[in-house]
């Protein structure tokens, strides 16, 4: 029944439909801490978090809870004029456990409306400010900020914002960090590499013309690519090139926010501190939709006096059940010490990924805290990849579907190299990860058999 209609009626985001004309869609209904049951009651490790989102696990009855009593109290009521109780204790709690003079939290339901909602706030305060030419933004390469025009203009994935074109003018490239494949004069100097990614910013700044430049993103782990840590000085050397040049420094912390990296915020971890957080995934953890940007009172200044108005919202933004679970799910995060959990484990996490560097096709284990990639090469020597038609067969024709059927849910991706993205739940611990390196060890040694 459900596998009917589902092929009928529900298009699924980012999947290839006619994947399932024979195949089953897979249903997943149910979800129990790090686990999650499909339809015929069978078992998945969610080694992904659903999608980056699930920090505190599945089927916390507190958190559900939470949101149902909002729901009967006050179901809807919009933050365009009028605040509701459960946004300004949130919006206060988030301000306090921000780094610095983040202070001021502007609502919105999802990360990629965090991210246009930061580009908006700068283009407008660069206006009434006396910069009117400021409104273009640099991003990484292969970076993914969301899939909305604005988001995608600064998303670097050529490949999906293609369709699309003409996009919202403005977005700039510079390189991304991964240090694995870096250029040849910087390779096997990590500080060399690092000051020349980040120089990569000034010099993408001065060509463009700093009065043209309004804002640089970056995430904290660079997701797409496959969890490319920050090489160390990098966002200090950017933040620096931000203050010479007055360019904002957006940390896009949609995915590394709330306990990912074992703070709170990216930018604690790595000691920098930023013009605006954006968020939203794990700050409810998935038990409702919210996203929001965290903002320097510097920048609200100009919007705090006479006729001046951030003329920008959405109607469900900063959604009382939303924030009512966002609050519950951060009594989650102090009951249970989730930031201790990640700290005290993740060296844990890290060597049992390693482990599998002994089979041929792991090229590379990088991350940080519960945030992880393995990427996979046909020569561990010379580091070679796969060619498209090697990737299409190894990841969408085989291992996706044999990583899920052996029980784990996890992200093999070639948008960058290929690679596989791990990125479970905060409260795991080594018999989670001994499972998830016993199930890729064996689909990891038959692939390479395929080969
Ligand atoms: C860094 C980053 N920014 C923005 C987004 C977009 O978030 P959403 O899918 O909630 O719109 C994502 C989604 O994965 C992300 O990883």
């Amino acid at each position: 029944m459900t596998q009917g209609r589902a092929k009928r009626n529900l298009w699924l985001h980012f999947t290839r439909m006619s994947s399932y004309g024979r195949g089953e869609v897979p249903v997943i209904v149910r979800g129990s801490g790090q686990y999650v049951f499909d339809q015929n009651g069978k078992r998945y490790l969610d080694g992904l978090s659903g999608l980056f989102v699930s920090q505190i696990g599945h089927g916390r009855r507190e958190v559900a809870e939470a949101g149902a009593r909002q729901g009967s109290e006050l179901a809807y009521f919009p933050l365009w004029s009028y605040a509701h109780p459960r946004a300004v204790e949130l919006a206060q709690r988030l301000a306090d456990l921000a780094p610095g003079d983040l202070n001021q939290v502007f609502f919105t339901t999802s990360g990629s409306e965090a991210v246009e909602a930061a580009w908006k706030l700068a283009k407008q305060y660069f206006k009434i400010t006396g910069e009117p030419g400021r409104y273009k933004v640099i991003s990484r390469d292969i970076a993914y900020h969301g899939t909305s025009m604005g988001a995608l203009a600064i998303t670097g994935l050529p490949a999906i914002k293609e369709p699309f074109e003409p996009l919202t003018p403005g977005g700039v490239r510079v390189p991304n960090t991964n240090f694995y494949r870096a250029p040849s004069f910087v390779a096997g100097d990590l500080m060399a590499f690092g000051r020349w990614a980040a120089d990569e910013v000034e010099r993408a700044i001065l060509r463009e013309g700093p009065a043209s430049v309004a804002a640089v993103y970056l995430e904290p782990v660079q997701n797409s690519g496959g969890c490319f840590p920050p090489p160390p000085g990098y966002f200090q050397r950017v933040r620096e090139i931000c203050d010479r040049y007055g360019v904002l420094l957006v940390s896009d912390e949609v995915i590394c926010a709330f306990g990912r990296l074992g703070y709170y915020f990216g930018a604690e971890r790595y000691g920098y501190q930023p013009d605006i957080i954006t968020f939203a995934k794990g700050v409810t953890s998935g038990y409702a939709p919210l996203g929001g940007m965290l903002v320097s009172g510097r920048l609200m200044e100009p919007f705090s006096e006479g006729t001046a108005t951030f003329l920008h919202g959405v109607t469900f933004a900063g959604h009382p059940v939303s924030c009512a679970v966002a609050l519950a799910n951060l009594d989650v995060f102090e009951k249970e010490d989730l930031l201790g959990n990640v700290r005290a484990r993740e060296a844990g996490f890290r060597a049992t990924l390693e482990k599998l560097g002994d089979l041929p096709i792991v090229g590379d284990v990088r991350g940080d805290g519960y945030f992880y990639g393995i990427e996979l090469v046909k020569d561990k020597g010379t580091r070679e990849t796969f060619s498209d038609d090697e990737s299409e067969r190894l990841l969408r024709g085989f291992l996706s579907t044999a990583l899920f059927d052996a029980g784990l849910i996890c992200r093999a991706d070639d948008r960058g190299d290929p690679v596989i993205q791990l990125s479970p739940p905060l409260t795991c611990g080594q018999e989670h990860f001994d499972e998830m390196e016993h199930i890729l060890r064996s689909v990891l040694t038959q692939a390479w058999s395929r080969l």
